[in-house]
């Protein structure tokens, strides 16, 4: 008995040396690039006039060797475009291949580069399509790679260290630039061109990189990433939803494309005034838009602020939702995932009240 109790403390310490031979020295972090100014490349090192997208992954990590000292680093390229051209493609490659690296122990955390013009758009997106609670990071950057103070290498180093970090799960897609951590959710492009330009104007940063690590101050509580419902696995295509702007003498017939059959739109945001608020030319061709059965979505063209159910828009007569803190770009993420699921109003306005 004393043989075999001594014999099973043996195998347990051989175990325990070989797996601990095997033990990660560091996180690791998988890199994966899709373009942007972050990887653009212009002639002069002040001048304005660039191409985006012209740096491959590799030349981006290689450029800051100090990545390699937060995480073991591994570069894949999706695409390499300004991202003024993202599509629904590109999102729903992004969201498989990152839910498929996830599920593997091997990888600890995700970043990928992006232009910053569609960034809170794509972050959103995975926010509701990534199922995992392990970090996922969007950066780029404001300047191109062979400007002065190109601000992309230490964007990228703080991404990679937020994302490298046990402290950065469970808090859904996030945005680093400029030293802010923000939430997929909230964050914003403010301002065209200062590096200062991803903001969260409601909500404010969830915190910040200080010396290679993340700073917490806040945590979301809409729903995200291992709450969502959204699946995208098996989807090639997404519900075709589109917006609608509003402004003083607007014309009715900028609703024609959405009621139009043929183009096969299943929703319209309503980029509204005020608190989402719908000018009397334009009224009727909502309506119609949802007698055709097309989903209308109610919010505003203001940087700030909710656009509220029941206002000054009766929504229960009219069967629209109102997209709450959803500026109109991301509320049309939210809708063509919700399409997804269902074409009731009252099940979209929960999503809205929810995510
Ligand atoms: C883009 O969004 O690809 C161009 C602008 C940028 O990355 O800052």
């Amino acid at each position: 008995m004393k043989n075999l109790k001594s014999l099973a403390l043996v195998a347990v310490m051989a175990i325990a040396t070989v797996m601990s031979a095997f033990a990660k020295d560091k996180p690791d972090v998988y890199i994966l690039a899709t373009g942007g100014t972050i990887a653009g490349t212009g002639a002069s090192a002040v001048a304005s006039g660039y191409t985006a997208g012209q740096v491959a992954i590799e030349s981006l990590i290689s450029a800051v060797p100090h990545l390699r000292d937060l995480a073991n680093i591994t570069g894949e390229q999706i695409v390499s475009i300004g991202s003024q051209d993202m599509n629904d493609q590109v999102w729903l490659t992004l969201a498989k291949r990152i839910n498929e690296l996830l599920a593997s122990d091997d990888i600890d955390g995700i970043v990928i580069t992006h232009g910053t013009d569609t960034m809170e758009e794509t972050a959103y997106f995975l926010n509701l399509t990534v199922h995992s609670n392990k970090p996922v990071v969007l950066t780029g950057a404001m300047r191109p790679s062979t400007a002065l103070s190109a601000d992309g290498p230490l964007n990228l180093y703080n991404a990679v260290a937020t994302a490298a970090s046990p402290s950065a799960k469970d808090r859904g897609v996030m945005v680093v630039m400029n030293g802010l951590i923000l939430g997929a959710h909230g964050t914003q492009k403010m301002n065209t061109l200062s590096v200062q330009t991803f903001q969260d104007p409601d909500g404010g940063p969830l915190g910040y990189v200080y010396n290679s690590e993340p700073r917490w101050n806040l945590c979301t509580l809409k729903k995200h990433t291992t709450q969502s419902v959204f699946d995208v696995t098996n989807l090639d295509v997404l519900p075709k939803v589109g917006i609608v702007y509003s402004y003083s003498n607007v014309d009715a017939d900028v609703m024609s494309p959405f009621l139009n059959p043929a183009n096969g739109y299943q929703g319209v945001i309503h980029a509204g005034v005020g608190n989402g608020n719908i000018h009397k030319n334009i009224f009727p061709a909502l309506d119609q838009a949802r007698a055709q059965g097309i989903a209308v979505v109610r919010s505003s063209r203001l940087p700030t602020g909710p656009t509220t159910l029941y206002d000054e828009v009766d929504d229960e007569a009219h069967q629209f939702v109102a997209s709450w803190e959803l500026n109109p770009q991301k509320a049309r993420v939210l809708l063509m995932l919700g399409l997804t699921k269902t074409h009731d109003w009252k099940e979209l306005q929960k999503y809205f009240d929810e995510y």
